[in-house]
């Protein structure tokens, strides 16, 4: 039971101050993450870079956070400065040939829309534009003839989950090539990416991961480094990036082929520590916990009148629950929630809650009754 489990509180300080149903947008650090970058900050300050091996330990920490937590090898880490920089680095990799087809969704978020859109403009590809709301079957049969498909884990807005398993049986029986938009899962439920058939995956760490902004992650399966040239081919892209006097220009043998250059230390040790934390409770009581907190406001909101933008249902539901009541302006009703310290999203006409495992049932109790209140006053 996921509730029998005490989240550890002195990790979150801005409990203190907010009922935080935000992380669908922007996470607040954890103790640990302040910590780390805290101790990096003055370690850079007092030392240099004496303790320059440290600081290279908190970057391969990150990859090895994420092998725990995805399945992969920790050879198939990228680091990336966002979740668009890994989708660029997957979109704009691929040798793309004529008569190739992409298959993407019309509700993305506009970072795994443009990306195809653009190709699409370029006529480098055709896209077969659908809804993340269609059946398999309708996947199915846009996949016969496509060379890639990529789909977020869950959506920005509504909420709804795709289901990853079903969806890569489609692309490996169809020899797609499969990509994630991961972020507004990644940090919440369990994952296989090797179970799952998915080749590459990308996520900023600023969300459910508990990270600092602008640090992220791109998996890319060994199998597909060689179809995926790096754009950005820099210093450490290659086999022998430590020997500043060869002009040798074989790829390296890992992800590290899409680092152009020196990576963010800072970012890491920030990263490593939130992932580490997440990976230390389990996905499966995060993911458990972040269920019951969401199913607790949904009830709570519909006594109060209010829609919800999809049905949830246990396979599609998640940590991001978007509601308006008829006859409200949403952004009024979110501006009022703030004014009682319920930090929520305003986001085209709905107001998005998205609590994190460690908030407990009875703050969602609060968040309903500040929603209430904030009814009756605007
Ligand atoms: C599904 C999805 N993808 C991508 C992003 C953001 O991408 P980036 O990490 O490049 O800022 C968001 C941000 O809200 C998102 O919800």
């Amino acid at each position: 039971m996921s509730f029998d489990f005490t989240p550890d509180r002195q990790q979150f300080p801005v409990c203190e101050n907010l009922f935080y149903l935000n992380h669908a947008a922007v996470a607040p650090l954890p103790r640990v993450s302040a910590d780390a970058m805290q101790w990096y900050a003055d370690d850079a300050m007092s030392w240099g870079s004496f303790h320059y091996p440290d600081w290279m330990a908190a970057c391969e920490g990150v990859r090895t956070e994420l092998s725990r937590m995805i399945g992969c090898g920790v050879g198939e880490v990228a680091m990336v400065k966002n979740t668009s920089e890994g989708i660029a680095t997957i979109q704009m990799g691929l040798d793309w040939r004529p008569g190739d087809v992409v298959v993407a969704f019309k509700e993305e978020f506009p970072a795994n829309y443009y990306c195809w859109k653009l190709l699409e403009e370029r006529k480098a590809c055709t896209v077969r534009w659908l809804s993340i709301y269609d059946p398999l079957e309708k996947i199915d049969e846009a996949c016969r003839e496509a060379r890639l498909l990529a789909i977020s884990w869950v959506n920005y807005l509504s909420g709804f989950r795709v289901d990853l398993q079903a969806i890569g049986e489609v692309c490996k029986r169809h020899g797609v090539f499969y990509f994630v938009d991961a972020i507004q899962g990644l940090g919440v439920f369990p994952l296989d990416v090797k179970a799952c058939g998915i080749h590459a995956l990308a996520a900023d760490g600023h969300k459910w991961l508990l990270g600092p902004e602008g640090w992220g992650v791109l998996y890319v399966d060994q199998a597909v480094q060689d179809q995926i040239f790096p754009v950005e081919f820099g210093w450490t892209t290659v086999k022998n990036w430590a020997d500043y006097a060869s002009r040798e220009m074989t790829l390296r043998t890992d992800a590290g082929r899409y680092e152009p250059g020196t990576l963010n230390v800072s970012g890491s040790f920030g990263l490593r520590a939130s992932m580490k934390l997440l990976n230390e409770v389990g996905m499966e009581r995060v993911s458990g916990r972040v269920l019951g907190l969401t199913d607790r406001l949904e009830s709570g909101l519909r006594a109060l009148g209010c829609e919800l933008m999809v049905e949830r249902a246990p396979g599609t539901g998640s940590g991001i629950l978007s509601f308006r009541r008829e006859g409200v302006d949403s952004s009024k009703l979110h501006a009022a929630l703030k004014a009682r310290r319920v930090m929520s999203a305003p986001r085209q006409g709905w107001v998005r809650f998205s609590p994190h495992f460690y908030l407990e049932l009875t703050e969602m109790d609060a968040a309903v009754e500040a929603v209430r209140d904030s009814l009756n006053s605007i």
